[in-house]
């Protein structure tokens, strides 16, 4: 990471804390619309996260809006920001500890009964992310997990590399996105 594009990046990224917070950690809205933690993702990872939501694959009206106010550069740069900060500890959900044994089943084993891939194949040792193509899924907030997995079962998310994620997602049912994310979450 580039330390001026850094410093850069921290200046532009005065628009996304309202959502993001200053310390990028996002934040869960049980119920809501939740906003991702940015800190420690990886760079290109968000840069390709920011031109996906300018050109449509991925659809979100907040997004869209901001995304918009940056050019390339400003994106590797703001990319570069949150990309450097730390990661806070998450506060896990309150949830039964059969649901959170399911949830830890599919993401290291998966269910190949259902052809459900574990978490991990792709994701990395302890999902903590594996390049710049598997974000971290390990400390990010169940309500964005859940959100998002439901945004590939019904299309609104459709800028995943040969329709990895789609694929996956589409052969989960409400208890699976509720159990990985909750464990996830809490990792
Ligand atoms: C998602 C960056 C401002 C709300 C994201 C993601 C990125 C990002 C990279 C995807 C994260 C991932 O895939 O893990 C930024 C930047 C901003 C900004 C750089 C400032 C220029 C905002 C603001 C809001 C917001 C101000 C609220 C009004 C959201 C929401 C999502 C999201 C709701 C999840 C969208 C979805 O469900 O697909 N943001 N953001 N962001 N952001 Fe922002
Ligand atoms: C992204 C969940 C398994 C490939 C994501 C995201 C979530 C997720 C929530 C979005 C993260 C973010 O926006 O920050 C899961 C869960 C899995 C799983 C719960 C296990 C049940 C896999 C597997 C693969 C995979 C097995 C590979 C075959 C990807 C890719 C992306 C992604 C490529 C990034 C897509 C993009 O660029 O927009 N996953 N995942 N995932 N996942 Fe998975």
């Amino acid at each position: 990471l580039d330390a001026e594009a850094i410093e850069r990046g921290k200046a532009s990224s005065t628009t996304c804390v309202a959502c993001h917070q200053a310390d990028g950690s996002g934040m869960n809205i049980p119920g809501g619309e939740s906003w991702p933690r940015l800190a420690g993702l990886d760079r290109d990872y968000i840069v390709a996260q920011l031109k996906a939501f300018k050109d449509g694959s991925r659809n979100n009206a907040s997004m869209l809006a901001f995304a918009n106010m940056l050019n390339d550069e400003q994106m590797v740069d703001v990319a570069s920001y949150y990309a450097s900060l730390p990661v806070k500890a998450n506060t896990p959900p309150a949830v039964d500890e059969a649901v959170l044994s399911h949830g830890e089943k599919l993401a290291t084993h998966g269910d190949w009964s259902r052809y459900i891939v574990a978490c991990t194949t792709c994701h990395g040792v302890g999902n903590q992310g594996n390049g710049s193509v598997f974000p971290a899924l390990a400390g990010q907030h169940p309500g964005y997990i859940a959100q998002q997995i439901k945004a590939w079962q019904d299309g609104t998310r459709k800028n995943d590399p040969q329709e990895l994620m789609a694929t996956i997602a589409k052969r989960m049912d409400e208890n699976d996105i509720a159990a990985v994310s909750a464990w996830l979450a809490a990792q």
